[in-house]
């Protein structure tokens, strides 16, 4: 099939032409896929997008016009997908539902400890022969109490690392995960989660039940100096009251792999350019809030899982096989 590839990085591309051997066609384009580049989809069968590629119902509309006849998501969350504009175009949606559930959570937990150990600092410090330890307190994560909102693939590695650390683990979660009880994992209201937690980390989707599901009231209920993770969607978190919350101390550290305007900022490199945000150039002024740029993904198996099922989900669209890892519009 001739696959549309948007907003294609070079470890896109070495990693999908190792696996592809010339099975499809695949057309890298470092744009994203918007209203002004869904033309560039004209005389392909498929499109193969990832998280900031807008596939909202105009979009899918001229996809459709334009022959496509499936959207190979490159990634596990579909929240940029119009799913209800899709079924009503017939065009397929398929995902790569896992890929390595790890390299996110291991992403949490490297943010967990940057922001309290502050190796970042030291080592830029250190570079500069200032050897000094003033300011670099951190504290114990033995005994302190994690909470993780969302025990799915992700969650469930995260809070067997944080157990392994020693922390009490508690949890939200629409469906509790047995394996994970048995293991000491303790489930609990959200907003117990919010009252006991020392840190919180977010592993559920971006949906319209979560969108902003840590707001000003749900600022208002957690232990003043607490530690906030979000590598999952940044329309998680209602950021202008995360900026209040720092300035009022409620919030002590903020790491984010992910942000809610982030499709205009990250993947680029925009250091000779003036960032129009002032969000984000507000966190960045913070001295405890740590920003990655949705990197929680990037380790090598992960892409390299990414490529194999990608492409297997092309192939078996082309084949008329099964669809395993199809999104469907649920009403
Ligand atoms: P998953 O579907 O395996 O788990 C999500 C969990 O959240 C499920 O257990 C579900 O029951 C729970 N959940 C759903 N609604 C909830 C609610 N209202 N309150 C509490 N829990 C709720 O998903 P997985 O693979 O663990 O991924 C989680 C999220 O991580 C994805 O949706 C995606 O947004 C994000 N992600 C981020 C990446 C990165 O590079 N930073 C890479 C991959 C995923």
């Amino acid at each position: 099939m001739k696959v549309a590839f948007f907003s294609t990085k070079s470890y896109d591309k070495s990693c999908f032409e190792k696996h592809n051997k010339n099975i499809h066609e695949l057309i890298y384009l470092e744009a994203t896929l918007n209203k002004h580049t869904v033309n560039l989809t004209q005389g392909c069968d498929a499109v193969c997008a990832f998280v900031n590629d807008q596939l909202d119902a105009s979009i899918i509309k001229k996809l459709k016009d334009n022959g496509i006849k499936v959207i190979a998501l490159r990634c596990a969350g579909f929240n940029n997908v119009d799913l209800k504009a899709a079924r009503e175009e017939n065009i397929k949606i398929v995902r790569v539902p896992s890929y390595s559930p790890m390299a996110v959570a291991e992403h949490a937990v490297a943010l967990i400890l940057t922001l309290n150990r502050k190796t970042h600092k030291a080592y830029n410090r250190v570079r500069e022969g200032n050897f000094s330890l003033e300011r670099l307190i951190g504290f114990d994560l033995y005994g302190k109490t994690v909470g993780v909102v969302g025990t799915g693939k992700i969650g469930q590695f995260f809070c067997k690392i944080m157990l392994g650390f020693g922390c009490r683990v508690i949890a939200f979660d629409l469906y509790p995960n047995e394996a994970l009880k048995s293991l000491g994992v303790t489930y609990v209201s959200m907003d117990t989660l919010l009252q006991e937690s020392d840190i919180i980390s977010l592993h559920c989707p971006l949906t319209k039940d979560t969108n902003h599901i840590i707001n000003k009231k749900a600022f208002s209920k957690m232990k003043k100096g607490v530690m906030l993770i979000n590598t999952s969607r940044g329309g998680l978190i209602d950021t202008v009251e995360a900026v209040k919350a720092l300035k009022n101390k409620t919030l002590e550290y903020l790491g984010i792999d992910v942000y809610e305007q982030e499709e205009k900022l990250f993947f680029q490199d925009l250091s000779e350019n003036i960032i129009m945000d002032d969000v984000i150039s507000r966190l960045i002024s913070f001295p405890n809030v740590l920003i990655t740029s949705h990197q929680g993904f990037l380790t090598r198996e992960a892409l390299d899982q990414i490529a194999t099922v990608t492409l297997k989900n092309l192939s078996d669209f082309e084949n008329g096989n099964p669809l395993k890892n199809e999104v469907k519009f649920n009403t």
